[in-house]
């Protein structure tokens, strides 16, 4: 019976009816497999197109929402969604939404999470996680209080040459990590930043939460976690712009004894120049790079050689300007075969929370 239970709670509410389903072939039954999962967006700006496209080809937007009435009508009258002015009117009124996906600021992930949490919904989040190890913290509280599934986004992490290294590395093949190196030079200027959120402490945190925490994410998920770290950060040419530094170098000691480095800027000129990972390992190097870690730059392994590997998605495009790798279509489907098969989620909110656990560290130490 518990372990019924415990299932149930994973899967979708109201999907299993009775050990039986669980007996017969240990899944869920047909028609409820094909009940399509439904979506709201909280927050209808740039990256919530990206999510407009994946629910509608993965599952269906029954409400979306933004303070800005004519964002949220837009993505709505294309999907034939219901559009709300406020996250509350839109939680009292879509009693049957599954999943809310939150693509609002930084600094309201955390509050718009806890309202859909607790209105019975699963969420997804998109990065950074939030701002803070607090607000981290409460969201899985709160998460786990309402047994509901919390899906944060880091997508880099699909990228074919991230994904292949990090199976190497779990396989042995790199051997033993003994030091890092990770380039951010990206560019962001001064039009990037004008009547928004963005630069702003308290919405959006700092250039490493915004513009560069999937790379962080990536430190953690490939290597682990960052015990400690010394940092020096500036802001040179983004000054009266934005409320904290547009560049940063840090030095830092993981857990398991390896070192590394970090070198970040959005004052690369005029465009985006390069994300990179070089790895020294007992047993080979390796540099994922391209602009957006989307390419194995080089290679030199012991009997190893990475072969073939398949072409990434394209970068975000928007407009003015390119961000990382556009692969929320793997999120949606991890999502939904989350909550349809009971698969493990890719990205976890403690995952998540590690990355704004390491960031926090990371500034920190450049305060000391
Ligand atoms: N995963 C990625 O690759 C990726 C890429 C871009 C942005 N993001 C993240 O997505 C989020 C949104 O970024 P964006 O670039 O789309 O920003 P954006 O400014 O284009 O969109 C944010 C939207 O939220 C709306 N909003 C503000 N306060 C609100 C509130 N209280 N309730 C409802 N809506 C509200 C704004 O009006 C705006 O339309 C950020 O957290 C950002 O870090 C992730």
């Amino acid at each position: 019976m518990p372990l019924i239970f415990a299932l149930k709670d994973n899967f979708f509410p109201g999907l299993i009816n009775s050990q039986e389903d669980l007996q017969a072939n240990n899944t869920i039954p047909i028609e409820a497999a094909m009940r399509k999962i439904k979506f709201a967006i909280v927050g209808c700006g740039r990256i919530a197109q990206r999510h407009a496209e994946h629910i509608n080809n993965n599952g269906v937007l029954v409400a979306v929402c933004d303070i800005v009435s004519e964002k949220a009508k837009a993505i709505g009258d294309k999907l034939n969604a219901t559009a709300y002015q406020n996250i509350d009117d839109l939680l009292d009124n879509e009693s049957d939404i599954d999943v809310v996906s939150v693509c609002s600021p930084n600094g309201l992930h955390a509050s718009h999470t806890v309202k859909s949490l607790r209105a019975g919904c699963h969420v997804l989040c998109e990065k950074p996680m939030a701002i803070n190890v607090h607000d981290c913290k409460e969201m899985i509280r709160e998460a786990e209080k309402a047994n509901r599934s919390l899906f944060c986004i880091k997508q880099n992490r699909f990228n074919p040459s991230v994904a292949a290294v990090k199976d190497a590395l779990e396989k042995g093949i790199l051997g033993r990590v003994y030091s890092v190196q990770l380039s951010c030079f990206w560019n962001r200027n001064a039009d990037y930043y004008e009547n928004s959120w963005k630069g702003t402490s308290d919405l959006d945190g700092g250039t490493l939460y915004t513009q560069f925490s999937h790379f962080i994410d990536l430190l953690y998920w490939m290597i682990g976690d960052v015990k400690r770290a010394y940092t020096l950060t500036a802001n040179f040419a983004h000054k009266g712009i934005i409320d904290f530094e547009d560049t940063g170098v840090v030095a830092f000691e993981f857990y398991n004894g390896a070192i590394g480095t970090i070198n970040y800027t959005v004052n690369s000129y005029n465009k985006n120049m390069e994300g990179s990972l070089t790895l020294f390992c007992e047993k080979g190097t390796v540099k994922i790079g391209g602009q957006y870690l989307n390419e194995l730059e080089y290679q030199n392994i012991e009997g190893f050689e990475f072969k073939d590997l398949p072409q990434g998605n394209k970068p975000n495009n928007y407009g003015t300007y390119e961000g990382s790798m556009s692969n929320h279509d793997k999120v949606y489907e991890n999502v939904v075969d989350v909550l349809l098969n009971g698969s493990p989620i890719s990205t976890n909110p403690y995952e998540g929370l590690k990355t704004v656990e390491i960031i926090s560290k990371i500034y920190q130490s450049a305060k000391s």
